[in-house]
C-alpha cells in the first residue's frame, strides 16, 4: 500500500523507511532505522527527485505511481548517485521511458559504471544551470564531496526549497512524522544527526563549509534531504549544527574519555578520573569503553565534546587495539582542533601513552596536556594523586576555554 506525505500543495516525499537493514554502509550500526526519501513535483511538468534503496523500491514505485495517478514522468533529477539513492534508478527509468535524467557529469559516469541503459536520455547540468517545470524554476548548485564526488543540490527558487542530497539528513526511521518541528529535534533526533553527519560526510568539512556558503546566499524555506525529517521552521538553527561539524568546532564545553581496558583496570582509573573531574565542578562528563562502544558513537562524541582523554591498556607492545583502531577512525575523519590528554597502561612495559601521542600529532591543531598518568597493570594508592592532578588539569582547561 502506498505510504505519501504531502510538503505543500504540489510537492510530495515519495520514499521510504527500512527498520531492518543493520548496518548502514554496512559499516555503521542503525537501531533507529533509516529512511531513504525521495520526493516529486507535480507542475505542468512532472519532477522526481532522486530515487531510492532496493530495500524499498517496491513500496517507493507505488508511492511514485500513486502521485502521479496516470500523469507521464517528465524529469528524474539525480542529486547523488549513492545505491541508498539510485538503486532503483533502473527500475523507474524503464517504467517511465520518456523521462529525461538530468544529472551533473560525473553522476552521468557513475550511471554508466552501475547501470546499462541508453545514456541519451540523460542531460547533464552544472552549477547555475535551471530546468523551468512550469510554475517552478529549479536551478543546480554543485556540491562535490557532500558526500561524493558528483554530487549536486536542487534548489527550487519559486518555493525556496533546497534539495540537499545528503546534506541535513540523519539516521533514523521516520515516525509517522515528516517534518522536524512535529517531532522533538534536539532531544529525539540531534545524536543520531551528528552521528551521520560526522561517519558519512565528516571528512569533508571544507567543501561542507563551501556548500554552506553557498547556501547562505540562497533564500532557503524549506530543506528536503535524503534522509530523515524535512525542515520548514528553525533552518537556522540546524545550519549553525551543520557550521559546527564542518569546522570540528566543539558543540559542548566537558570531557569525554575514552577508554582501552583489557581486564578493567584501566577502566577503573579513567572511572576514579571522571569522578576526580566531576569533583572538580566540570559535570559534563561521560566514560566509554571502545571495545563496547561502536566507533561511529565514539566518533560523534568527540565531534561534540570540547576535551577528550584517551585511557589505554598497552597491547601487543602497542595501543590497545579497538583504541588504536578508533584513533585511526578520528585522523581519516580529518578530526582536529581540540585539547586532550593521555593514561596509559602495560605490565612490564607501558607503550601505548606514547603511541597515542604519536597518532594525535598525525591530526591539525591538537593540543595534549603534559600532565599524565602511566600506571603499570593496576592503578594503586600511589597513582591516585597523579590521576587527582591530572583531573585538575582537564577540569583547568575546560574552564579557561
Ligand atoms: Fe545517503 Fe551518500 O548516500
Amino acid at each position: 500500500m502506498y505510504n505519501v506525505k504531502k510538503i505543500t500543495d504540489d510537492l510530495f516525499w515519495v520514499g521510504g523507511n527500512d527498520r531492518r537493514l543493520a548496518l548502514f554502509e554496512n559499516v555503521y550500526p542503525i537501531p533507529e532505522g533509516i529512511s531513504y526519501n525521495s520526493y516529486v513535483l507535480m507542475d505542468e511538468k512532472t519532477v522526481l527527485l532522486d530515487t531510492a534503496d532496493s530495500a524499498i523500491m517496491e513500496l517507493f514505485m507505488e508511492n511514485v505511481k500513486a502521485v502521479l495517478n496516470g500523469r507521464k514522468l517528465d524529469y528524474i533529477i539525480v542529486n547523488h548517485m549513492e545505491p541508498d539513492h539510485s538503486a532503483s534508478l533502473m527500475r523507474i527509468a524503464e517504467l517511465y521511458p520518456e523521462a529525461r535524467i538530468v544529472t551533473s557529469a560525473k553522476a552521468k559516469t557513475m550511471m554508466g559504471q552501475f547501470f546499462d541503459f541508453d545514456m541519451d536520455r540523460v542531460d547533464v547540468v552544472k552549477e547555475g544551470d535551471t530546468l523551468t517545470t512550469g510554475r517552478h524554476t529549479l536551478t543546480f548548485v554543485a556540491a562535490p564531496m557532500v558526500h561524493w564526488p558528483e554530487v549536486i543540490f536542487t534548489f527550487d527558487q519559486t518555493d525556496g526549497t533546497l534539495f540537499s542530497a545528503d546534506a541535513f539528513g540523519t539516521f533514523g526511521a521516520l515516525n509517522g512524522n515528516l517534518f522536524a518541528d512535529e517531532v522533538n529535534f534536539e532531544t529525539e533526533w540531534l545524536a543520531s544527526a551528528r552521528r551521520y553527519y560526522t561517519n558519512i560526510v565528516g571528512k569533508y568539512g571544507p567543501q561542507v563549509q563551501k556548500v554552506l556558503e553557498k547556501a547562505g546566499g540562497l533564500n532557503i524555506r524549506r530543506i528536503c534531504p535524503l534522509h530523515g525529517p524535512v525542515w520548514r521552521e528553525n533552518i537556522g538553527w540546524f545550519i549553525d549544527r551543520y557550521q559546527h561539524w564542518a569546522t570540528c568546532t566543539p558543540e559542548d564545553k566537558g570531557v569525554v574519555i575514552f577508554v582501552g581496558s583489557i581486564y578493567g583496570h584501566t577502566q577503573n582509573a579513567a572511572d576514579v578520573l571522571a569522578s576526580a573531574i566531576a569533583d572538580e565542578g566540570i559535570h559534563n562528563v561521560k566514560v566509554y569503553d571502545v571495545s563496547v562502544t561502536d566507533a561511529s558513537y565514539l566518533l560523534a562524541e568527540a565531534f561534540r565534546a570540547s576535551h577528550l582523554v584517551f585511557a589505554s591498556a598497552t597491547y601487543n607492545n602497542e595501543i590497545f587495539t579497538n583504541m588504536e583502531h578508533f584513533l585511526m577512525e578520528l585522523k581519516e575523519h580529518a578530526f582536529h582542533s581540540r585539547t586532550v590528554a593521555v593514561m596509559e597502561n602495560g605490565t612490564w612495559a607501558p607503550q601505548s601513552g606514547k603511541k597515542i601521542r604519536a597518532m594525535l600529532e598525525e591530526m591539525k591543531d591538537m593540543t595534549v596536556l603534559d600532565q599524565t598518568v602511566t600506571f603499570k597493570s593496576a592503578p594503586k594508592e600511589a597513582q591516585r594523586a597523579d590521576i587527582l592532578a591530572l583531573a585538575k588539569a582537564v577540569a583547568d582547561a575546560v574552564k579557561a576555554s
